[in-house]
C-alpha cells in the first residue's frame, strides 16, 4: 500500500506567512504541460513501487483549484490507467475560496471528475484578519465557498488559522463557530507560525501573546469536543470515522510517493542486496526546473537513504502528533528496529509526564502534546 501526493505549485499571490513551495502565477497557467509532466513523472516512478496499490490521493499546493476540472479529471484517469487503486480510495483536492466561481460549477465538475474530499483554505471568516493574512478572498467568499462545498461534497475539511495579528480569543472562537455552521466532517486548526524566509518573518505582525494563543488552542479544542469532533492530531479534528486517511498515513509513518515540483516521497524497499531500506526523495522545487527535469527523464533532485540511527526520531516526530500514539509492533514494522531499544528513553519521557507508556501502546499525555518539540528533542540522535 502507498499514498500518492501531487503538488500543484502555483498561487494567485503569495501569502506573507506561507513557506510552502508555491509560486505567484505569472501569465497563463501551463496546465497541459504540467499535467503531462506529472504523468510522465509517474511513469518513471512506478517501477520503484512495483505491485503496490494506491490507498489515497491528495492534490495539494499551492492552489490546485486554479486547475480546471477537465485537467484534474484527465490526471485522475491517467493515474487509474497506470496504477492499481483501492476501491473506496480517498481523493482530496485543496481549494482556495478566492478561485471558485459564483455558480460553484467548478466544484460540481471536480466531484464528477472523481474528487471525493475537498479541503478549503478558509483561514478566517473575518474580513480584517483575511486582509492581514494577505488572502485573496474575503468573508463573503469564505462563507459562499464553505456553503457550496457542503452542497457538492460529502467529505469537507475547512482549514482555519488562529493566533492571527491582533486577534482576540473571542474572534478565534467565532471563526470556529462559523465553520461549524457548515457541518464539515473535518477541521484543521493551525496556530499561525512565523516561518523563516517569509514576509511575516522579515516584518513580524503584532501577534497575540503566547498565553493567549494557548488559551485559543484550549478553547477551540473544547468547543470542537462539545460539537462531537475528536482531536486526533496536533492540529486536526474529525467527526467519528472521518479522519483524513491520507494524512493518517504520514503520521503512521506509511510510505508515500510525491509527484510534482518540490514533492517529497518516502519509500521503504529492498535494496539489490536484499537489505530493507527507507529512501526519502525530493523533486526539483522550481516549476520550470521540474518540467525540464521530467523532460530529461528524472524529476528527482535529491535522494537519501535514512540511516537506522535517524529512524526513531523520524518515526516519533510523526507518530507522536497523533493522540492515539503508536503500538510497539507498528514501530518495529515501520522502522525494522527493536522497540526494546527505544524503551529507556520512552520511560524517561514518561517520568517527565510527557508520555503514557503501556505494554501495547505509547501515546503523548496532554502535557506532551502541548510540548511536543520538547518531548521529541530527547529522541534526536
Ligand atoms: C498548503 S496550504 C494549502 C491551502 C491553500 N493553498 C490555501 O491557502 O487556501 C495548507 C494550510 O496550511 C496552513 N498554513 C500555511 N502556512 C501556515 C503558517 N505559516 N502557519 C500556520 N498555518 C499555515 C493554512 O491553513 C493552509 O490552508
Ligand atoms: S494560497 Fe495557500 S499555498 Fe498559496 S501562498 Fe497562500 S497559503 Fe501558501
Amino acid at each position: 500500500m502507498i499514498a500518492l501526493y501531487i503538488h500543484l505549485p502555483w498561487c494567485v499571490r503569495k501569502c506573507p506567512y506561507c513557506d510552502f513551495n508555491s509560486h505567484t502565477l505569472q501569465g497563463a497557467l501551463p496546465e497541459d504541460d504540467y499535467l503531462a509532466a506529472l504523468l510522465a513523472d509517474l511513469d518513471v516512478a512506478l517501477p520503484q513501487i512495483p505491485g503496490r496499490t494506491l490507498t489515497s490521493i491528495f492534490i495539494g499546493g499551492g492552489t490546485p483549484s486554479l486547475f480546471s476540472a477537465d485537467g484534474i479529471g484527465a490526471l485522475l484517469t491517467g493515474i487509474r490507467a497506470r496504477a492499481p487503486l483501492i476501491d473506496d480510495i480517498e481523493i482530496t483536492l485543496e481549494a482556495n475560496p478566492g478561485t471558485l466561481d459564483a455558480g460553484a460549477e467548478k466544484l460540481a465538475a471536480w466531484r464528477a471528475a472523481g474528487i471525493n474530499r475537498l479541503s478549503l483554505g478558509i483561514q478566517s471568516f473575518c474580513d480584517a484578519h483575511l486582509a492581514s493574512l494577505g488572502r485573496i478572498h474575503d468573508r463573503d467568499a469564505a462563507l459562499q465557498a464553505a456553503s457550496d462545498a457542503a452542497r457538492h461534497f460529502g467529505r469537507v475539511n475547512l482549514d482555519v488559522m488562529y493566533g492571527l495579528p491582533n486577534q482576540t480569543l473571542a474572534e478565534a472562537l467565532l471563526d470556529v463557530e462559523t465553520a461549524l455552521v457548515f457541518s464539515p466532517e473535518h477541521l484543521s486548526c493551525y496556530q499561525l507560525t512565523l516561518e523563516a524566509n517569509t514576509r511575516f518573518a522579515a516584518h513580524p505582525p503584532p501577534l497575540p501573546e503566547a498565553d493567549i494563543c494557548a488559551d485559543m488552542n484550549d478553547a477551540i479544542a473544547a468547543r470542537l469536543a462539545a460539537a462531537g469532533f475528536a482531536h486526533y492530531e496536533t492540529s486536526a479534528f474529525a467527526r467519528p470515522g472521518c479522519a483524513c486517511r491520507h494524512n493518517l498515513n504520514y503520521w503512521r509513518f506509511g510510505d508515500y510517493l510525491g509527484l510534482g515540483a518540490g514533492a517529497h516521497s518516502k519509500i521503504s524497499r529492498c535494496s539489490e542486496t536484499g537489505e530493507w531500506q527507507l529512501v526519502r526523495e525530493a523533486r526539483w522545487r522550481h516549476p520550470g526546473a521540474y518540467l525540464r527535469a521530467v523532460a530529461a527523464g528524472n524529476a528527482v533532485h535529491t535522494a537519501r537513504i535514512i540511516p537506522a540511527r535517524e529512524l526513531p526520531f523520524e518515526f516519533l516526530m510523526n507518530a507522536l502528533r497523533l493522540t492515539e500514539g503508536f503500538t510497539p509492533s507498528s514501530y518495529e514494522q515501520r522502522t525494522k528496529l527493536p522497540f526494546a531499544a527505544l524503551l529507556p528513553r520512552l520511560q524517561s519521557a514518561a517520568k517527565a509526564g510527557l508520555l503514557h507508556v503501556q505494554t501495547d501502546r505509547v501515546a503523548p499525555t496532554s502535557l506532551g502534546r502541548n510540548f511536543l518539540n520538547r518531548l521529541l528533542v530527547d529522541f534526536l540522535d
